[in-house]
């Protein structure tokens, strides 16, 4: 027997109370191909697994650009981001995100920039008591990021506690949020001017460089970005790179309860194995729980109903968790990804689908590819990991180590 109606029960608190661990939950309770629940009194319906990426990332089925709530564009995205934008306008400013940071040479400058930020940085560790590898990582990624994007930047510090907070608020109503919605307005006011002073002469960006090409970049109407929008999308460039250091913390943890790990990325130049570490970060810790759109029209999937206008959701967490799709989901392990690469649609924590005609991450291939540098440097180095609170909670979105990742008598090998 197939559902079709929402249930009456509205689950928006229970969501906010299980985090990550609620549509699993959910789905493992139901004997159905879809979990459909009511989320902010609307009628939602969850789906799950690489034919549901592919379901839910044509845009014929799914639209975002009325999906996504007020609360998450004033922290995450910013109003007016990419994230929001349908069929050709969408398609024209994807192009921007692409051209940046697609391609060996893109991918490349920002690895170089990034690793050189964190060689510089991890060469004063030794003489400090201590080191909170979250929050290092954050201010190495901001001034690497920032240099490669060509935003002058004087202290990296303050820059990088605002990045980190937009996406720390996004997924609660309490102080969380209101520090990332000012971040939010501090940020943009920073980036429209630097975008007003590089069109008006009065500034520099470096040719080719994200403040450069947003700057010039025009949209599907042919007109040049307005500089509050321009401010949204140069955050959307730096923002995320800057959240990588959830997953260099992530790192932290993997290294800490996996010395083998730590020994073998050390000790070899393997980088098929970093590459598939990296994997195994973004595939085993929590970071995006679900993605969400709207129905364009009445839809069905596997002979479910969807009515139009219902709110449809993709587990991302949940998929990367299944134990039809991955071997002991609940085990820290690389080598899985050595036996063989992910599928397209398998691996989502960046999203699924086509990522030049739909929503997927443009910035896959610059995470990747940060990971597997970032990883072995931080295995090559010899500290000590104090008492500390280690949990990762998984309601908490997103969730962090709850220390931020402590290391301590670091020492740099020669
Ligand atoms: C989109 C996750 C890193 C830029 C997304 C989406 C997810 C995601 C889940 C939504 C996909 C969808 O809606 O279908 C992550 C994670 C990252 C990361 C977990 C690692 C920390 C990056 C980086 C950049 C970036 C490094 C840029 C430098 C973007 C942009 C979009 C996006 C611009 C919007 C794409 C669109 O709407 O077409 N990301 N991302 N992300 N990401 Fe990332």
């Amino acid at each position: 027997m197939h559902q079709s109606r929402a249930p009456l029960v509205d689950s928006s608190l229970a969501l906010l109370a299980k985090g990550y661990a609620w549509l699993p939950d959910r789905r493992r309770r139901t004997a159905h191909p879809v979990v459909r629940a009511r989320l902010m009194g609307r009628h939602t319906v969850a789906l799950h697994g690489p034919e549901a990426v592919r379901f839910f990332s044509d845009e014929r089925h799914v639209e975002r650009r009325t999906a996504l709530p007020g609360p998450v564009l004033s922290t995450l995205f910013g109003h007016g981001a990419v994230h929001t934008l349908d069929g050709e306008p969408h398609r024209v400013r994807k192009q921007l995100f692409l051209s940046l940071l697609t391609g060996a040479e893109a991918v490349a400058g920002l690895e170089r920039r990034v690793t050189a930020a964190w060689d510089e940085a991890v060469a004063s560790w030794p003489g400090r008591p201590s080191v909170v590898l979250f929050d290092e990582a954050g201010t190495v990624l901001t001034r690497g990021v920032c240099h490669w994007a060509g935003i002058p930047l004087d202290d990296a510090g303050p820059v990088a506690r605002d990045l980190v907070a937009l996406v720390d608020g996004v997924a609660t109503p309490g102080p969380r949020h209101w520090r990332a919605r000012r971040a939010r307005d501090r940020r943009e006011a920073w980036l429209g001017r630097m975008v007003e002073d590089v069109r008006a002469g009065a500034a520099t960006a470096p040719a080719g460089s994200a403040l450069d090409v947003v700057a010039r970049h025009r949209d599907a109407d042919g007109r040049l970005l307005d500089p509050h929008t321009a401010a949204v999308e140069l955050l959307n460039v730096i923002r995320p790179t800057v959240a990588v250091c959830w997953f260099v913390a992530y790192a932290g943890h993997a290294l800490h309860r996996g010395p083998g790990i730590k020994k073998r990325l050390a000790e070899s130049d393997d980088a098929a194995y970093a590459v598939a570490f990296a994997h195994e970060l973004r595939r085993f810790y929590p970071f995006a729980p679900f993605l969400g759109g709207r129905a364009v029209t009445d839809l069905a999937w596997r002979g479910e109903p969807i009515p139009a206008g219902a709110l449809v959701l993709l587990d991302l967490y949940g998929q990367n968790h299944d134990p039809e799709l991955w071997d002991e989901p609940y085990r820290f392990d690389p080598h899985r990804f050595l036996k063989r690469p992910p599928g397209r649609d398998e691996l989502v924590p960046q999203g699924g689908g086509d990522r030049a005609a739909g929503h997927r991450c443009p910035g896959e291939d610059v995470t990747i590819a940060l990971l597997r540098s970032l990883g072995p440097r931080l295995a090559r180095l010899e500290y000590r990991v104090p008492e500390q609170d280690l949990r990762i909670p998984l309601n908490r979105v997103p969730s962090r180590v709850r220390s931020g990742m402590v290391i301590e008598s670091v020492r740099v090998p020669a």
